[in-house]
Order: structure tokens, then C-alpha cells, then sequence
């Protein structure tokens, strides 16, 4: 941690890390297997851990380790933290939907915020005055008998007034569930910057520093919400995931430079899938030790380079190429770069696909998908500008070549020299092969 702080420090910039206890939201095959714990046992519809409600003594070990780990965050060089209250097991005390103990942790607003206060307390008395507190927290989760709007700015103000913290980092939602998640993770397709406004009046009504995330992708934008006084300080997860050289971009005057996060959400897909934040936009995240991100060595051999396919693999490799000094020639099937995968295209197929087929130049078993409720001719295929004559329809997992149904869908299947359709395609390349059943 050590190494990291001092690395960034070097730029003249601030290092905060974001401390939490998940509490329900969490699984108990994890460090030294202690059971989940929340205040009322509720389940998390996302995490289905089946949590223990939470003792006296599991609640003092806790805000002893968040004290703990505060303090090595210090010693460690780090300007501040930031505590994950949201959907963790802070927020799980303050929300009704999981705490509805009749103790001193349930009922009133006081007692489902003494947790939060405990912990406050604790990092306080372990770390100078100077290191910053803050607390990254739910104002409205938007659900039926969750945290409103009202409740959530009275605990933002309580939160202000006991005078512990040092900003407010709000979200709007709730996260006990993947699809309520793509509301505070908006994905491709989702509106921009949906509660930008909100954030906004969250500072308006506690007169308080105030920062937001939430599909800010861009720094006009950014811009805006400091400009306008909405925010202190903005919040771009993924825009520094697809681009970690913005802020460098921005000083330099390359805005235009800026590698634009799409909002495809891989990265985060990919930390539940093998534990890292990859970018399906930039291969080079989270690849650093081998692959840069920026090219600075040109090629002692440059020659001509053909790249069959303008996708984001296709266009990757010509960027690099021509940064690398090589003349770089694309070829592209569809009508615009990016057309098959982000579906501008009329063609059905999936991304690349016939440049796979006419890159490897040899027989591949070539299957589209097709909706179900389309009806299947005898003899033509139904997926839009593909002329094929189709013998057979089935199933990829089927050994039977007469046409049957699949669960949701229908493939159309053709074994015999499929890269004759893409060679047709692109019009420069050899013609279908004699006999094939394209
Ligand atoms: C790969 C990934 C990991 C994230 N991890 C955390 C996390 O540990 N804690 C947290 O509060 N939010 C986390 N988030 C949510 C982001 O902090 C941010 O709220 C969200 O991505 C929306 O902002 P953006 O549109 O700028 O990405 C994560 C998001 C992504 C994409
Ligand atoms: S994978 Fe990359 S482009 Fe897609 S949302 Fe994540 S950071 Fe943005």
C-alpha cells in the first residue's frame, strides 16, 4: 500500500480508499469464514447468503477493525478514507427493508445510526485530524419501505452535524439486486448522468461538500456539475477505467484525445467473473505490466499491415499498428466501423464474425442466432442480408440436421465453407467456392 501511495503521491495528488463491512452482502467462504452478519438476517437477493443477525460482540470486533484498518491506512500514506455505507452493513442499520430489531440498533432514526457513530468514533480517536473522513452514502434507495429522500438527507445532516466527516459521497438506489444496480452503474443505453440534479440538491440542502458518480462519463459534463455548483467533486469510475490517462489529457489540452468509456460494463462483470476490472475499450486496463498504454517505441521493420475488420479488436490493432509507424489498412464489411457490435449494422451476425471466417480462411461451423417467433423457411435463411440457402437448422447441441427448436431460440447452421459468405461480402475477395451451400 505503501508503494502505491508514494507512487501517486509523485504526480502531487491524493490517495483515499474506500473501507467497508459488507455485512449481508457478502458470501461466508471468504478470509476466516465467519458467518454474514446483518442486522436482522435479511437475505440479499444478490448475494443469497443467509446472514446471521448481528451480536453485540460481532458489532464490537467490527468497529474495532474499521479503527484498525483506518489506521494502517494512515500509516500507509493515505490521505483519507471514504466508509461504503451503501447497501454494506452501515446502511444495512439505517435501512428498514434489513434492520427491523426493536433493540438499541433498530426502531428510531438515533438507534439505527448509532452503529455509524460507533464507528466514527473509533476511526477519530486512531487517526490525526487532519486525515479525511468521508462517507460514501445512500440518500433516497428508492424502494418500497427503503430509505427516502426525506430520511436520507436527515441522516446526511446528522451526519454533517456531528462533525466526523468531512464530505458526502451520494448515490441514489439500491444495490441488493443486479438490475436496481444498473441504476446507480448505469449501463450503454441508459441515460447520462441520471442523478446529477439529485446530488445536486443533496448539497443545496446540506450545505456541505458533496461528490457523485454515476455515467459522468465525459468532462463536459464533469465540467458542468462543478460549474453549476451541483458537485465539489466528481465521481468517473469507468471513464478513468476505459481512459486512465484522462486526467493526463485534460492538463495537456487533448480532450479530444480521451478514450470514451461506452458503458458496456465489462469491468465490473469481469471482477465477479476472475477478479479483475478489465475494459472491453482498452485492452490495455488492468494489463499494464505487459501491454501499455501508451506507445512510445516505433518499429525498426514498418511495413503495410491489412486488419480485416473494423471492431473493437480490428481498431485496436490499427491504432497500435500505426503508433507503432506501420501503414495500416482496414477492411470493413458493414457500412461503419463498430456497425456489427453495437448493432448499427442490418447484419445479423455477431460481432466479427465474418472476419474471423475470412481471417482464418478455412471451413468453420457458422451459427446465427434467430428468434424463436421467426418462422423457418425451407429453403432461405431469415436473418437479414444473409441470401444463404439453408439445409440444415438446428441446434448447436444437436446431433440431428433436421430443423428443431431450442429454448428461446433458433440457429441457422451451415458446415460447409462458410467463409465463401464472408469472401462475397467483401466483394475484393475470391468467390464462393463450386458446390458450397451458400
Ligand atoms: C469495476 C467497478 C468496481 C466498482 N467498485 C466499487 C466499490 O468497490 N465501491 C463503490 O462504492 N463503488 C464501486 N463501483 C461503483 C463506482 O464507484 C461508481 O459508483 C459507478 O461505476 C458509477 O460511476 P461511473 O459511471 O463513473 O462508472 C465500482 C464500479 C465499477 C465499474
Ligand atoms: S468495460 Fe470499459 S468501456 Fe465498458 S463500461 Fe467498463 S470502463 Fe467503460
Amino acid at each position: 500500500m505503501r508503494e502505491l501511495v508514494d507512487s501517486c503521491h509523485e504526480y502531487d495528488c491524493k490517495v483515499m480508499i474506500q473501507l467497508t463491512h459488507l455485512g449481508r452482502r457478502a458470501h461466508w467462504g471468504q478470509a476466516d469464514w465467519l458467518p454474514t452478519v446483518s442486522p436482522s438476517g435479511v437475505r440479499e437477493p444478490a448475494h443469497r447468503a443467509f446472514p446471521k443477525i448481528i451480536e453485540d460482540w460481532d458489532i464490537e470486533r467490527i468497529v474495532a477493525d474499521y479503527a484498525l484498518a483506518a489506521e494502517h491506512m494512515q500509516a500507509a500514506g493515505l490521505d483519507g478514507i471514504e466508509l461504503q455505507c451503501y447497501g454494506h452493513l452501515i446502511d444495512q442499520f439505517w435501512s428498514p427493508v434489513t434492520n427491523f430489531r426493536e433493540d438499541d440498533w433498530g426502531g428510531s432514526l438515533d438507534n439505527r445510526l448509532r452503529f455509524t457513530h460507533l464507528i466514527l468514533d473509533a476511526i477519530r480517536a486512531r487517526v490525526s485530524p487532519d486525515f479525511i473522513v468521508g462517507l460514501r452514502l445512500v440518500i433516497d434507495e428508492q424502494m418500497e419501505n427503503g430509505i427516502t429522500r426525506e430520511v436520507g438527507i436527515e441522516i446526511a445532516r446528522r451526519m454533517v452535524a456531528s462533525g466526523q466527516v468531512d464530505f458526502l459521497n451520494v448515490i441514489r438506489g439500491h444495490i441488493d439486486t443486479d438490475a436496481a444496480l444498473t441504476d446507480i452503474i448505469p449501463v450503454q443505453g441508459m441515460p447520462a448522468s441520471p442523478h446529477l440534479d439529485f446530488a445536486g440538491e443533496v448539497r443545496a440542502a446540506t450545505k456541505f461538500p458533496v461528490f457523485h458518480a454515476a455515467k459522468i462519463a465525459d468532462i463536459a459534463t464533469a465540467r458542468h456539475a462543478v460549474a453549476s455548483g451541483k458537485l465539489d467533486m466528481v465521481g468517473m469510475a469507468r471513464a478513468h477505467i476505459a481512459d486512465p490517462l484522462i486526467v493526463q489529457k485534460l492538463t495537456e489540452g487533448r480532450e479530444q484525445d480521451i478514450r470514451p468509456c461506452v458503458g458496456a460494463t465489462y469491468c465490473l462483470d469481469r471482477i465477479y467473473l476472475a477478479g479483475e476490472a478489465l475494459c472491453i475499450h482498452n485492452p490495455a486496463t488492468g494489463r499494464e505490466a505487459t501491454m501499455p498504454h501508451q506507445i512510445s517505441s516505433q518499429s525498426d521493420r514498418p511495413g503495410k499491415m491489412v486488419i480485416v475488420g473494423a471492431g473493437p479488436a480490428g481498431l485496436e490493432a490499427a491504432r497500435v499498428g500505426a503508433e507503432r509507424g506501420h501503414r495500416v489498412v482496414v477492411f470493413e464489411a458493414t457500412p461503419k466501423p463498430w456497425a456489427s457490435s453495437t448493432g448499427a449494422s442490418s447484419n445479423a451476425k455477431g460481432p466479427g464474425s465474418s472476419f474471423a471466417l475470412t481471417a482464418t480462411r478455412r471451413p468453420m461451423k457458422f451459427w446465427q442466432r434467430i428468434p424463436l417467433s421467426s418462422s423457418l423457411p425451407a429453403a432461405a435463411c431469415p436473418i437479414p442480408n444473409c441470401s444463404r440457402a439453408v439445409t440444415n437448422w438446428r441446434s448447436p447441441r444437436a446431433t440431428s440436421s433436421r430443423a428443431i427448436s431450442h429454448p428461446g431460440r433458433r440457429y441457422c447452421y451451415s458446415t460447409t465453407a462458410p467463409i465463401t459468405l464472408a469472401c462475397r461480402r467483401q466483394k475484393s475477395l475470391p468467390p464462393a467456392a463450386p458446390g458450397s451451400n451458400t
